[in-house]
């Protein structure tokens, strides 16, 4: 794909401030390059868009990959994080801080209230990898407790997902079977299987006496959102159960509003429950914190002592993330997701292109499929104004703020339309 800057655009990268390309420069001298990024550079944001060093303003459809729930630079958050750190930013947890009791007892009683996950017990972390990690520790514990006799030492399989991602650290990353990400770094902690997603008939063969875990994401976010059918989930619940396996649903992405409902597995039947539930992402807009929340039976095997962090359950990010929550629990916010996320998605069936295959959503987190890879059309959206990212098996991933309006999908779509058309242009044109 040849890629072509021109400066007829809005947004284009020839005509960038001539500030951006020193502060690319100082970042290249200095920092990690683990990343390529395109040539643009943020200073603040408000709601759905964002503004570069020379001002352009720009339409977010990635929302910080699924994080900024509430928008950017949300006065609310602002507030919240300013009144917190006044009064106490963090304290280790040899004590005990206000705010952290208040929201494990928010999400505690909302997620009971539904009805569907019964959960008792949370342990805050500080990212999506570091929920997952505790979570396949308190498994792994679980199991030489529950073994059965003989059989302690051997109860240690974790089985995960083809296209799932569950973050980089060195469990998370094992359970993450993507090779691109894994090779490097090979070899990875033992005992980590990968099933094929949503094939009912291949779990029994992959989750056996020997697994202690089953992790899954009830959508699937950087896999190309792939949801999960009510089968497959009800098959691993029932799976795990008959082995004494805990079952893990990573909601990381897929949590906390984002498909319309409180968690994505309320989208399923009651019988589709976790034993351990990871979130992080959008749980304080943009403030990291993550969180694993587990039932009574894995509660019960977990003391003093056996895990820990410095930052996890600190007071500010605690109170922010109260606060979010408060806010994106209600159910009028959650119906406006469901009713926004229906909008959204018919704006995406409405584009009418030879290259695209088909569009897959629930509420907020929406895929639209390319037969073809739709890498560069990132970069002719962005030209244009507009933020968006892809995901696996050529699709781009949509998971903007959860507020965003009708008038602003609308506009982001109007946009997506063009890049898709000179997409068109040059991929035919290439074909041809
Ligand atoms: C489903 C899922 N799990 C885990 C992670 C890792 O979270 P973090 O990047 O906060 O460590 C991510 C991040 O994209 C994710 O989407």
């Amino acid at each position: 794909m040849l890629l072509i800057t021109d400066s007829s655009l809005s947004h284009a990268d020839v005509d960038a401030d001539p500030k951006t390309l020193d502060i690319i420069d100082k970042h290249a001298k200095y920092t990690l390059t683990t990343y390529g990024r395109p040539p643009v550079v943020f200073t603040h944001g408000k709601g759905s868009y964002l503004y570069d060093v020379g001002h352009r303003e720009y339409l977010d459809f990635t929302a910080g990959i699924a994080v900024n729930a509430l928008g950017h630079s949300d006065p609310e958050v602002a507030r919240v994080l300013f009144d917190q750190a006044k009064q106490v930013v963090h304290l280790s947890n040899l004590y005990y801080n206000v705010p952290a009791g208040e929201l494990a007892e928010q999400l505690i009683e909302a997620t009971r209230a539904s009805g569907h996950f019964q959960a008792s017990k949370i342990f805050f972390s500080n990212s999506g990898t570091e929920a997952n990690e505790g979570a396949f520790k308190f498994a792994r514990k679980v199991a030489k407790l529950t073994a059965k006799k003989g059989q302690e030492n051997n109860k240690f399989g974790i089985v995960s997902f083809k296209n799932g991602f569950h973050g980089r650290s060195m469990g998370a990353l094992s359970a993450t079977p993507n090779p691109k990400y894994q090779k490097p770094f090979l070899p990875l902690v033992p005992g980590f299987a990968h099933a094929p997603f949503n094939d009912v008939a291949a779990v029994d063969q992959y989750v056996t006496e020997e697994t202690c875990a089953v992790v899954v994401e009830p959508i699937q976010g950087e896999g190309g959102i792939n949801i999960a059918t009510e089968e497959f989930l009800k098959k691993l619940r029932s799976r795990c159960d008959e082995v004494g396996a805990v079952l893990i649903f990573d909601e990381i992405q897929c949590g906390l509003g984002r498909t319309g409902k409180l968690w994505a597995h309320q989208n399923y039947s009651k019988d589709c429950v976790p034993d351990i539930l990871t979130m992080a992402k959008p749980l304080a807009n943009g403030f990291p914190i993550g969180a694993i929340m587990i039932t009574d039976k894995v509660a019960e095997k977990i003391v003093i002592g056996d895990h820990g962090t410095t930052f996890g359950g600190n007071p500010l990010g605690c109170a922010v993330a109260s606060s979010v929550f408060r806010r994106i629990s209600t159910p009028e916010f959650l119906e406006n997701v469901r009713k926004n996320g229906a909008h959204f998605k018919e704006q995406l069936e409405s584009i009418s292109s030879p290259l695209i295959k088909e569009v897959r959503s629930k509420g907020m987190i929406l895929g639209l499929e390319f037969k073809v890879d739709p890498a560069p059309l990132v970069a002719l959206a962005r030209e244009r104004g507009l933020l968006i990212i892809t995901a696996a098996n050529n699709t781009v991933r949509f998971v903007p703020a959860l507020n965003i309006s009708k008038a602003e999908i609308d506009q982001g779509i109007n946009i997506l339309k063009e890049a898709i058309v000179t997409f068109e242009d040059r991929t035919l044109d290439v074909a041809a």
